[in-house]
């Protein structure tokens, strides 16, 4: 009743004027909590002088670390230096030398890296859950100037950088900042890893949605774990995910790696099947790496 007494004597003009203002704030307080307008985390400025990808994924455990790992030895093998990061970590194991990550043990023997594992991951909590979360409940918000000193240290050291993100990209790194934010901050074109399975549509094209709104550059869409068995007799989404993804999306596949065998994969301890690394080097990833762009 009070809102319809508060009506009287305003025109419909006024009424849409206001109504389309409180609209604005709404999405700009949204923007601000996803969208990364809320200043106070990435305002170091970064200035990386190489080209590089930035690795994401649909969810966590999707094949990020596979993925980067692939390519990062595809671009090697080429004989390029490769510089690898994990710039920030949950779930790291305590070790004699302190905290440490098995993505970043990955990502090093992959990519044959000289450097350390606190220069390929300066930002490690132990918890198993989103950084926003281990931060808080270790009551250590992420260190960002540390991130900014071991990337630069990256880019001066190597001819193109690989740097997997953490779980997807609307994983919380403050109550304020997301995994867009780090990658937009970072600045690379960003390399978005889906599963080859049902539920990969919905996922692939929420993620593409994010990104995009975020106004990221977005290089492609890697597919993994790729079985034309289960293409064939177990889930008739395979065969046709590719095609689909590729039509939502308008972006391009870039790679498809298959499924390697049970207990033939676990990059942490520098197994990756053949095919996958195989299927990864096919694609020259130097041409397709871009220069940080800062947004
Ligand atoms: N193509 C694949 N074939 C077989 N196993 C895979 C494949 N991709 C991922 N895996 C398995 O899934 C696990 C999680 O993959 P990972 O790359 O670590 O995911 P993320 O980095 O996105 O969390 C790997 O340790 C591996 O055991
Ligand atoms: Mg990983």
């Amino acid at each position: 009743m009070g809102m319809r007494f508060a009506l009287v004597g305003i025109d419909a003009g006024k009424l849409t004027r206001r109504l389309s203002r409180a609209r604005h704030q709404d999405v700009s307080i949204a923007r601000g909590m996803w969208g990364g307008y809320v200043v106070g985390m990435f305002t170091e400025r970064l200035s990386l002088k190489k080209p590089g990808l930035f690795i994401t994924g649909t969810d966590t455990g999707i094949g990020k670390t596979v993925a980067s790992c692939a390519m990062a030895a595809s671009l090697h093998q080429r004989g390029h230096r490769v510089g690898v990061s994990k710039p920030i970590a949950s779930g790291c194991r305590h070790d004699r030398e302190g905290l440490v990550n098995e993505d970043a043990e990955a990502l090093a023997h992959f990519a044959r890296s000289p450097h350390p594992l606190d220069v390929i991951n300066p930002v490690r909590y132990a918890m198993p859950v989103a950084p926003a979360v281990a931060a808080e409940h270790d009551d250590r918000p992420i260190d960002v100037q540390a991130i900014a000193r071991s990337l630069q240290r990256l880019d001066h050291d190597s001819d193109v950088l690989i740097v997997e993100g953490v779980g997807g990209a609307l994983v919380p790194l403050d109550a304020t900042h997301t995994v867009i934010d780090l990658a937009r901050w970072v600045g690379y074109p960003v390399v978005i890893v889906a599963r080859a399975v049902l539920g990969t549509l919905n996922h692939t094209a929420m993620t593409a949605a994010v990104l995009r709104h975020a106004g990221l550059t977005i290089a492609g869409i890697v597919i993994n774990g790729y079985d034309a068995d289960v293409a064939k007799h177990e889930d008739a989404s395979v065969s046709t995910n590719r095609r689909w993804i590729q039509a939502m999306t308008q972006l391009p596949i870039l790679a498809t790696l298959p499924r390697g065998e049970p207990d033939t994969t676990a990059p942490e301890r520098g197994q990756i099947a053949p095919p996958i690394l195989e299927a990864a080097h096919m694609i020259d990833w130097f041409t397709i790496a871009g220069p940080s762009i800062t947004h």
